[in-house]
């Protein structure tokens, strides 16, 4: 049955490609952003996340204009998806960074909690593993990166990301609810794959260490949304959000050792299995890719 969704931030890049995806299974879905998102059949009501009374109002309030008012208080959401906030460093400076992604964090866990909302799905980053904006070339801890690592970024987004997710913790044990974090790839947009990025991802993979040759389709993130929205009662949960595959055409493992020689393997990886690894949220949720780089991705001379 069709849940009524609150999702933070669907405006921006990946929201705009997950919210159909969300509408596709017939959840209703109501959008709190600054910016307005072109999208039929969803709201978006203009809300600033970093203010608590705003969240607290977005959270208990209709989930569309409509004349008049359907008769009643409205129904408390079955879900919060949130992924508003600033997605990299150097948007603003570092403080506003931290101070937006925390806040507005908090004030939308502490709202959907204390509202009584069962399920909350965050975007955190795969920053958080410490290589993507650190200071310096740094190595991954371990191969594969999953989510057993230790991380320790260094970077103002990434720790504010880090932040993010043990406010969740810490939430999900005080209200005994589902909170799932989603530690998500570079995104990658269904145009994108024609794009110079990717050109690069597969012709010059050594450049990419600090997206850990790793990305994430949107319209894929999307399909994990919806599966975070189907299976419940798994508490706190860190997913890896990323496909299955290596962004290029190298084979995993022997590519790994040539370009990060000290770096220790936790396992034996399949050939072509992204370094990022997917490998919880497909034996967790239940994911499977549906967007292969490869399928897209332009063959010269074609
Ligand atoms: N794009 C990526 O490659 C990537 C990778 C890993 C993680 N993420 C995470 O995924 C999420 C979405 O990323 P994105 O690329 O779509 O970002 P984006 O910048 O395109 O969109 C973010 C949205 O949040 C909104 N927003 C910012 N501050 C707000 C506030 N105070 N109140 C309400 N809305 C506010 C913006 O208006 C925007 O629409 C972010 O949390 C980001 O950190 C993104």
């Amino acid at each position: 049955m069709g849940k009524r969704v609150i999702f933070t931030g669907g405006s921006g890049k990946a929201g705009r490609h997950v919210i159909p995806e969300l509408l596709k299974k017939g959840h209703e879905v109501l959008n709190l952003d600054l910016e307005p998102l072109n999208q039929p059949n969803v709201y978006t009501l203009k809300t600033d996340l970093t203010q608590p009374g705003q969240v607290f109002n977005a959270l208990c309030g209709q989930f569309k204009l409509s004349s008049p008012n359907p008769p009643g208080t409205p129904p408390t959401p079955h879900a919060v998806i949130h992924f508003a906030g600033m997605a990299r460093n150097m948007l603003c400076t570092d403080d506003e960074t931290f101070r937006i992604n925390t806040l507005s964090a908090y004030n939308v866990i502490d709202a959907a909690c204390k509202l009584g909302v069962k399920k909350i799905i965050l975007a955190s980053t795969g920053s958080v593993y410490g290589v993507a904006f650190a200071s310096g070339d740094i190595d991954y801890e371990s191969f594969p990166i999953d989510e057993e690592i230790d991380v320790n970024p260094m970077d103002t987004y990434a720790i504010s990301k880090m932040c993010i997710e043990r406010i969740a913790r810490g939430f999900a044990r005080r209200f005994d609810v589902d909170i799932y974090c989603l530690r998500i790839g570079n995104v990658i947009e269904p145009h994108e794959y024609k794009d110079d990025l990717f050109h690069s991802y597969v012709n010059e993979p050594q450049k990419w260490k600090n997206h850990s040759w790793s990305y994430t389709d949107a319209r894929d993130l999307g399909q994990i949304c919806n599966l975070g929205l189907e299976k419940s009662g798994l508490g706190f949960q860190v997913f890896n959000a990323t496909n299955d595959s290596i962004t290029s055409k190298n084979s995993t493992m022997k590519f790994l050792k040539e370009q990060c020689p000290n770096t220790p393997f936790t396992r034996e990886m399949g050939e072509f299995e992204a370094p990022m690894s997917n490998v919880k949220v497909k034996e967790v949720l239940g994911f499977k890719e549906e967007h292969h780089w490869e399928n897209y991705f332009p063959v010269v001379g074609k």
